[in-house]
Formats: structure tokens, C-alpha cells, sequence
């Protein structure tokens, strides 16, 4: 049953290298101790855990806590993904696979459409799901009961749920940037399960220029280590690491090809701003949800870049970053 509903997410190469239960998930703190307390309380009740909604930037390892709950409830997990439901008739259908104490793991579920996440709120509430069938002029509804499951709701954008839908979650946890210290312990356990050493400098570096998120500390580890294999290293090293983000153009602190040509495009078409994200977006060539979703969070947070009710600007510490001179830009 559970193959049909397998996101491929699934099956990633980097299966073996994500925590499967709460001990081995690293950093995340509160929500990590919170989540520990609702677990045990609900395995004491013999009931199933609240509904949960998993929120924050790509890559913070929503997936990774979602199966990770499943684990700990000694529960199966059925996935599903808002951009694949379509119609109430997907949604309906992947409710029917659920049995009692199942997980449900709903990806990205802000793009559920809002006349079709209304079944939720009674599957949800009641574990019930209100269904009307029949053709034009000859519908009726009729109501199904469900087993009780956990619904596990993942998504990067909170702000985009509907109220009734977000009411309905009796815990929600919102996911936060790594510290260095913790992706250092993440590079540290990579470097173990991928049985590749590390030293500690070099897990320091590659932590601190992994943008806060596990993926891309991940990412990297494995690139460095392509360039520490070919170079016949058996020990990735300090001066292995820095060559491969600069070869990766990853600079010292993180930042990325396309956090430079955003912020360059900031500065040399739009005088610094501020610009409107949709200017913005078309001026470099990505989505404007990429831009919301995957790299503003970063900048903002660490004050590369300012948002103002006119649109983004560029600070005085991205310009130092860029090693461009704010006075000389603001003569033009
Ligand atoms: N707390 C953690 N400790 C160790 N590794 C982690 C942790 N969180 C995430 N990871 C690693 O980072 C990778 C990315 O995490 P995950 O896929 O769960 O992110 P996500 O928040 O679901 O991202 P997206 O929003 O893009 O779906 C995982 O494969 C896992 O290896
Ligand atoms: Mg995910």
C-alpha cells in the first residue's frame, strides 16, 4: 500500500544519511524537546499524536522530523504532496489508505487548493470525511469514517494556509537556520554514515558556509568529498574544503551564485533599491516564489538584505560583502 504513495523524496540517495529518530536529529532544540513530550504523551493516552504543521525555509529538515515522528509513534507513514492533489477526489483517495494510527504526511501543503483542503477540516476534527457524489442534479453526500491518524503538515510558507486549515493543527513548530555549531555536528555525523573523515577545521568551514540548512551542508560535504577522492585524499582537510567551495563558488560566508546576482542586481540595476519582487525576480531570471522561499529568508535573516514597504533593499553590510562602496552607488 504504502509504495503507491511514496513521494520520491523517498527515495533520495541521502536516505542513509538522514536521522531517523529524534536522538540522531541534531539542533532544532525546542521544537525537538516539544515534539519528544507530545509524542510520550500520546503513546501513555493510547491516542494519536495532534495534528502537526512543520513550517520554515527548504531544507531545515521538515521531511527529515516528519518520518522521524512517524518512527517514534512506532507508526506507518503515508505521504501525499498539496501540488499533487488536484481534485477532492485525490485527497479523498489517499485519506481511504489510512488505517488506525497511520502518519499522514502531507509535502508542501499550502498548494492544496483551498475548495479541496476543506475536506480536511472534518477528516481532521472528526476523522470523517463528508463526500458528495452522484451527477448534476442528483448529488448526495455521504460521510465515511476514517481511522483516527496524525496528520503531519510540512510547508515553507505559513502565511499561505488558510486560517481554518492552520486552526486545525494542535501543534505547530516552525523550523529555524542551523548554527554553525550544530552543522558542524551534521558535517561531523555525514562524514561517519559516508564513512569519509573529516577534520575538524574543515567541518567547521564547510559548516559555516552551509547557509544554516542541513541540506546544503550535506550537499557540499559530498562535493568536497568528490574533489578530496579525485585528489587521493582519504581525509578531507582545510585546504581540500576551500578549494572546493571556491570552485563551487560558495563564498566565506555561504553565499551563493545566485544570492550574488540578487544582490548585484540590487545594487547595479536597481541603484540599491527598493525593487519590487516581481522586478527583481524577472531582472535574474528565477520565480518570485524561489526568491520568497529559498533565498530572501537567508539574506534577510542575516541582514544582507532589507525589506521596506516599497520593496527589497540592499544594506550596508551586503554592500561590505560585495566589497562595493554604498557611498559611490548612491551618487548615481
Ligand atoms: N536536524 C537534522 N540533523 C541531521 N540532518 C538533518 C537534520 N535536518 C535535516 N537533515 C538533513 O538535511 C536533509 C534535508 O532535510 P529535509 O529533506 O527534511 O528538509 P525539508 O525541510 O523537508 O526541505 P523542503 O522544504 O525542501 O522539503 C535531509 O536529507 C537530512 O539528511
Ligand atoms: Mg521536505
Amino acid at each position: 500500500m504504502e509504495e503507491n504513495v511514496l513521494t520520491s523524496e523517498l527515495l533520495d540517495s541521502d536516505l542513509n544519511i538522514r536521522p531517523s529518530n529524534l536522538d540522531e536529529y541534531i539542533g532544532q532544540k525546542e521544537v525537538k524537546e516539544n515534539i519528544d513530550v507530545f509524542i510520550k504523551s500520546a503513546i501513555i493516552r493510547e491516542k494519536p499524536l495532534d495534528h502537526v504543521l512543520l513550517y520554515g525555509p527548504p531544507g531545515l529538515g521538515k521531511t527529515t522530523l516528519a518520518y522521524i515522528i512517524a518512527n517514534e509513534l512506532g507508526s506507518n507513514i503515508k505521504t501525499a504532496s498539496g501540488p499533487a492533489i488536484e481534485k477532492p477526489g485525490d485527497l479523498a483517495a489517499v485519506l481511504s489508505t489510512l488505517e488506525p494510527g497511520d502518519v499522514l504526511f502531507i509535502d508542501e501543503i499550502h498548494r492544496i487548493p483551498r475548495y479541496i483542503e476543506e475536506i480536511l477540516y472534518p477528516a481532521m476534527e472528526d476523522y470523517c470525511l463528508d463526500i458528495i457524489i452522484g451527477t448534476e442534479g442528483n448529488t448526495r453526500s455521504i460521510k465515511i469514517n476514517l481511522p483516527k491518524f496524525t496528520l503531519v503538515g510540512a510547508t515553507t510558507r505559513a502565511g499561505d494556509l488558510s486560517s481554518p486549515l492552520r486552526d486545525r493543527f494542535g501543534i505547530i513548530s516552525k523550523l529555524n537556520y542551523y548554527t554553525e555549531d550544530e552543522l558542524f555536528q551534521i558535517t561531523k555525523r555525514t562524514s561517519k554514515v559516508l564513512e569519509m573523515p573529516i577534520e575538524d577545521d574543515a567541518a567547521r568551514e564547510l559548516a559555516k558556509r552551509s547557509r544554516g540548512t542541513p541540506r546544503i551542508c550535506n550537499r557540499l560535504f559530498k562535493r568536497v568529498l568528490d574533489f578530496a577522492l579525485v585528489e587521493g585524499k582519504s581525509v578531507i582537510d582545510l585546504d581540500i574544503t576551500s578549494r572546493a567551495l571556491e570552485r563551487l563558488k560558495v563564498d566565506k560566508l555561504g553565499l551563493d551564485e545566485t544570492d550574488h546576482n540578487l544582490l548585484m542586481a540590487i545594487i547595479e540595476k536597481f541603484n540599491g533599491g527598493p525593487v519590487g519582487i516581481d522586478a527583481l525576480a524577472s531582472s535574474i531570471g528565477e520565480e518570485v516564489t524561489t526568491i520568497e522561499d529559498v533565498y530572501e529568508p537567508y539574506l534577510l535573516q542575516n541582514g544582507f538584505l532589507k525589506r521596506t514597504s516599497r520593496g527589497r533593499v540592499v544594506t550596508e553590510k551586503g554592500y561590505e560583502h560585495l566589497g562595493i562602496s554604498h557611498y559611490k552607488n548612491t551618487l548615481f
